[in-house]
């Protein structure tokens, strides 16, 4: 199964533009999950106790946790993630806090060290930008690190789009050469 995580807000995204043309490549078995049209809420005093109270007892059952069961049992993984203000939209965090569960997604090595329990063998990291991405290491880095560290998931895959806010860029030409690069990887 894959998963295609959308983070986008726009409804006329080019994120999702390329994130669905890579969809197109990899799957016709595709669980899609649109972060903005679901109650999904950072963590707040009472999420977190009653997380922590159902994560010792190790029942997870309950349906807070049908997000991070989803992301376990994938096979691949596409996240659709906007650049905005250096990384990518709240929403998409507030995904991953409530993801990160341990027991489910990951655990706990005897030396303290996490240890991934996901299945996915390899996460699509999406985004397009305004201008220049000028630092990785938010978005894209941040969610590699998470993959890899937390989750077990070994190969994280960069897909972007730069320019395409800057004033005279050739937008439709930039938008074919990043599907051209999708292109390439299969
Ligand atoms: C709230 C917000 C924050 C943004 N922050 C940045 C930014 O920090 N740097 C940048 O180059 N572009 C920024 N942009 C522009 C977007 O990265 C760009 O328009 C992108 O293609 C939007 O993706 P979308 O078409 O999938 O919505 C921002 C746009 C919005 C709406």
């Amino acid at each position: 199964m894959l998963l295609y995580i959308d983070g986008t807000v726009r409804n006329e995204s080019r994120t999702r533009e390329l994130a669905d043309y890579l969809a197109g490549k990899i799957s016709d078995n595709v669980e899609y999950l649109r972060l903005c049209e679901k109650n999904i809420l950072p963590m707040d005093t009472q999420t977190l106790s009653m997380r922590e109270k159902l994560c010792n007892k190790k029942d997870f059952e309950n349906p807070y946790f049908v997000y991070a069961k989803q992301f376990v049992k994938a096979d691949t993984i596409i996240l659709a993630a906007p650049y905005w203000d250096l990384s990518f939209p709240s929403i998409v965090k507030a995904y991953l806090e409530n993801i990160c569960v341990v027991g489910l997604t990951f655990s706990y090595s005897s030396e303290g060290m996490p240890v991934g329990n996901c299945r996915a063998k390899k996460l699509y990291y999406v985004t397009t930008a305004g201008g220049k991405i000028i630092n990785e290491s938010y978005g894209y880095g941040y969610t590699a690190d998470l993959a890899k560290g937390m989750f077990g998931i070994k190969e994280v895959q960069l897909i972007k789009a730069e320019n395409l806010d800057i004033i005279g860029s050739d937008v439709n030409g930039i938008m074919l050469e990043a599907k051209k690069e999708i292109d390439k990887l299969f």
